[in-house]
C-alpha cells in the first residue's frame, strides 16, 4: 500500500455468484482482511434455531438477540471462523437449511441493526474486502471500490451444486436452482437493505468467466481505484 489510510472493497451480489471464493482469493493476494458478512447472519440464524426460535418470529428473535455474542477470528490461512458464545460454528452454518434461515432472519430490521456496527468497526481499522448483500449500499457507502458480482441463476446453481458435492452434500440441480431463486427473491424484495446494485458499483457478470478470469477482472477493477 502506498499510503497509511485504510481501504475498503465492497462486494455484493446474489447467492452463489462466487463472492466468497473470489474475495478470499483476492484478500490473500492483496493482504486485505476478508469479511464474509453472510456468515454473520448465518450465525445469528444458527443461534435462534438452536434456541427453537423461527427466523420469522420477530418477538422471539428480538428477545434473544442480546444473548448472541459473536466473534470473528482468522486462521493462519486467512480463513474466517465464526465464534458463537465461544463456540466455533464455522462448519455448522454452511448447510442449505442455514442458508434459508439466514436469508429469512436477515429481513428483520433488529437483526440488521444489531450487526451494523460490528461490520463497520472492522472496516474502520483494517483494509477489507467485505462481501454480502448491502455492503456498498448500506454498510460501507463510502467504500473505495464497489463491485456487484453476479451470474445467471443456472450457472450459480451449477457452481453451488459442485461446491456442495465436494462437501458430500448431494442435491438435485432442480432443487439447488429452486433454492437459489427463492433466496434471490427473498434477498431482493425485503423492505430493509434489499440486495441491489449500488449506483456507483461496477457490474461484473461472471457467467462466461472461469474463476481465474473472474479474479483477474476483479483485481483490475480494484487496481483502478486503490493504489496497491
Ligand atoms: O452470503 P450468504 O449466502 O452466506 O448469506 C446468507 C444470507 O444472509 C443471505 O441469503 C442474505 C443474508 N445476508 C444479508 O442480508 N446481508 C449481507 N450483507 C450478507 C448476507
Amino acid at each position: 500500500m502506498k499510503d497509511n489510510r485504510v481501504y475498503s472493497v465492497a462486494i455484493d451480489g446474489p447467492a452463489g455468484a462466487g463472492k466468497s471464493t473470489m474475495a478470499k482469493c483476492l484478500a490473500r493476494k492483496l493482504g486485505f482482511v476478508y469479511v464474509d458478512t453472510g456468515a454473520i447472519y448465518r450465525t445469528v440464524g444458527y443461534h435462534m434455531n438452536l434456541m427453537g426460535i423461527g427466523p420469522r418470529d420477530k418477538d422471539g428473535v428480538e428477545r434473544l438477540l442480546d444473548d448472541v455474542n459473536l466473534k470473528i477470528t482468522y486462521g493462519d490461512d486467512g480463513s474466517q471462523h465464526m465464534l458463537l458464545n465461544g463456540f466455533d460454528v464455522t462448519e455448522e452454518i454452511r448447510t442449505p437449511e442455514m442458508s434459508k434461515i439466514a436469508s429469512e432472519i436477515s429481513a428483520q430490521p433488529a437483526v440488521r441493526e444489531f450487526l451494523l456496527d460490528m461490520q463497520r468497526d472492522i472496516a474502520r481499522t483494517h483494509n477489507v474486502i467485505m462481501d454480502g448483500r448491502d455492503i456498498g449500499t448500506v454498510v460501507l457507502p463510502q467504500a473505495d471500490v464497489k463491485i456487484y458480482l453476479t451470474a445467471s441463476a443456472r450457472i450459480r446453481a451449477e457452481r453451488r451444486m459442485k461446491e456442495q458435492e465436494a462437501k458430500g452434500q448431494k442435491q438435485s440441480f432442480e432443487k439447488v436452482l429452486q433454492e437459489i431463486e427463492a433466496r434471490d427473491h427473498q434477498d431482493m424484495t425485503r423492505a430493509i437493505a434489499p440486495l441491489k446494485q449500488a449506483k456507483d458499483a461496477v457490474l461484473l457478470d461472471t457467467s462466461e468467466l472461469n474463476l481465474e478470469e473472474s479474479v483477474a477482472a476483479m483485481e483490475a477493477i480494484i487496481a483502478q481505484r486503490i493504489p496497491l
